[in-house]
């Protein structure tokens, strides 16, 4: 038969095994095709006979070949999948991770004309050649090649808490940020620094459910605790709770922020109980209207906030860079989790960040995305409040990335809707979805980060349609 084998730079074994393999993935030489013998191969390739001998055993043990007495070397097929060993080890996992509530969640977005994903932001308009260009200097100078520091680079630090007094007036001191690999690490970070299996810990019902799974899974007892107009009702949360879980700027999912009277009363309660509050600023970046609401950590005069943040509203999820800004003493307990956990976060990232960030990049990036976005959320509040003043309630948000709006009561329920309207084309997320322990208001959740401005009226005259 007629092998074509083309050899080049590199290891002679793995190209052959290479080519050969990609041959029979391919069906160009289909099952039952004789190769030539390793003698006639080695001889016609110029290499030695060992050579092929090596490649055709690992063909081989891939079960792509099998050589057959008085035949010689066949195809035999595919290459079969490596079967799981399920079922057959005495070994269990501990209880916990049975919980309905850790399974995870369908992660991609189903595929729809339009698509109103929650948590995405606008991919198209991410800077990739000025990310790869950035990325592609780090590994030219070599310099991110060995374990560093695990709370994370000495630049990014100092260009994150640059940046973040002026975006988000927020005075962190480098020393006191951790890089984390998202905020999920940093609610996992701020867990093992302060809770002993079996604390409570009180979470915004409905909330994200990233960060109660987080806390639920170190082993706390974590409990719902309902949210108003007005944020968390500061004053439902259980005496003995040592660590209160917020998003103040944009409540997840509802939107609205928390008012300044909550706030006070929220850092006042902390203190009164000895606690700690995770305050989580997941996109506050894109304020569209109203004044900057300070953050609690701004307002903390005691420290018992700890400050979350992420890149993957501002940048991408894929990313996987958040941080924990912590007072100053849980800084070395914070340092010594994260490098427990995993050592550090990826230094060729995190240069790559800090000149993003120091070049002015980041800045220049939000100013655009906020454009973007209110241009969407206007258009997206407008038309609810016009064609859909029957059915659907807006919740006033100043910004972000996504709108929630409630359904009035005559409506079925937004698990039943939504998927109707997915059938007709139209991907939105439900409230009910990120319910705690209480039955969640009856809703939408819409993100337009994934959904161009031009394709809203669109999407919504399909919507409409469906309810
Ligand atoms: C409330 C909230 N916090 C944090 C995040 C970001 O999480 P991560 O940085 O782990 O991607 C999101 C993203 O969807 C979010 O909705």
């Amino acid at each position: 038969m007629d092998l074509h084998v083309r050899l080049g730079e590199g290891g002679l074994v793995e190209q052959i095994f290479g080519q050969v393999a990609e041959q029979i993935g391919r069906g160009v030489l289909p099952v039952g095709t004789v190769l030539p013998s390793s003698r006639e191969l080695a001889a016609r390739l110029g290499v030695s006979r060992a050579t092929v001998v090596a490649a055709y055993e690992r063909l081989g043990a891939r079960g792509l070949i099998r050589s057959r007495p008085g035949v010689g070397t066949l195809v035999v097929g595919e290459q079969s999948p490596i079967a799981a060993t399920e079922g057959d080890s005495p070994l269990r996992a501990r209880r916990i991770w049975d919980a309905e509530v850790l399974a995870v969640p369908e992660l991609t977005a189903p595929v729809a004309e339009f698509n109103f994903a929650v948590g995405v932001p606008a991919r198209t308009e991410f800077p990739f050649a000025r990310w790869r260009a950035l990325l592609n200097d780090q590994l030219r100078t070599r310099t991110e090649a060995n374990y560093a520091d695990p709370a994370g680079s000495p630049r990014l630090r100092d260009a994150l808490a640059r940046h973040l007094v002026v975006s988000r007036g927020v005075r962190i001191a480098p020393e006191q940020l951790v890089i984390t690999t998202g905020a999920q690490q940093a609610f996992d970070i701020a867990a093992r620094v302060l809770l002993e299996p079996g604390d409570t810990v009180a979470v915004e019902d409905p909330g994200y459910l990233p960060a109660y799974r987080s806390f639920l899974a170190y082993g706390a007892n974590v409990v719902g605790v309902p949210v108003d107009s007005e944020g968390l009702v500061v004053d439902q949360i259980p005496d003995r709770t040592r660590l209160v879980y917020v998003t103040p700027s944009h409540q997840f999912p509802l939107g609205m922020p928390m008012s300044e009277a909550r706030r006070t009363a929220l850092l006042a309660w902390a203190a009164e109980h000895d606690a700690a509050i995770v305050e989580d600023d997941y996109d506050s970046e894109f304020r569209f209207t109203g004044r900057p609401l300070t953050p609690l950590q701004a307002i903390d005069s005691e420290g018992r906030v700890l400050y979350v943040g992420s890149f993957s509203k501002t940048l991408l999820p894929a990313l996987r860079v958040g941080f924990l800004g912590i007072p100053a003493t849980l800084g070395e307990a914070a340092r010594r989790a994260k490098f427990v956990a995993d050592y550090g976060t990826a230094g060729h990232l995190q240069a790559a960040l800090a000149a993003f960030i120091e070049e002015g990049d980041l800045a220049h990036h939000l100013r655009r995305m906020r454009r973007s976005y209110e241009r969407r959320h206007d258009l997206l509040i407008n038309t609810l409040r016009e064609n859909f003043t029957d059915v659907l309630d807006p919740i006033e948000s100043s910004g972000g990335t996504h709108l929630a709006a409630l359904l009035t009561p005559a409506q079925p329920s937004d698990t039943e809707l939504a998927a109707r309207a997915l059938k007709a084309g139209v991907n939105l997320g439900t409230i009910s979805r990120w319910g705690i322990e209480r039955r969640s208001p009856n809703g939408f959740v819409f993100g337009y980060g994934a959904i161009p401005v031009d394709r809203i009226p669109a999407a919504l005259a399909v919507l409409r349609r469906v309810i």
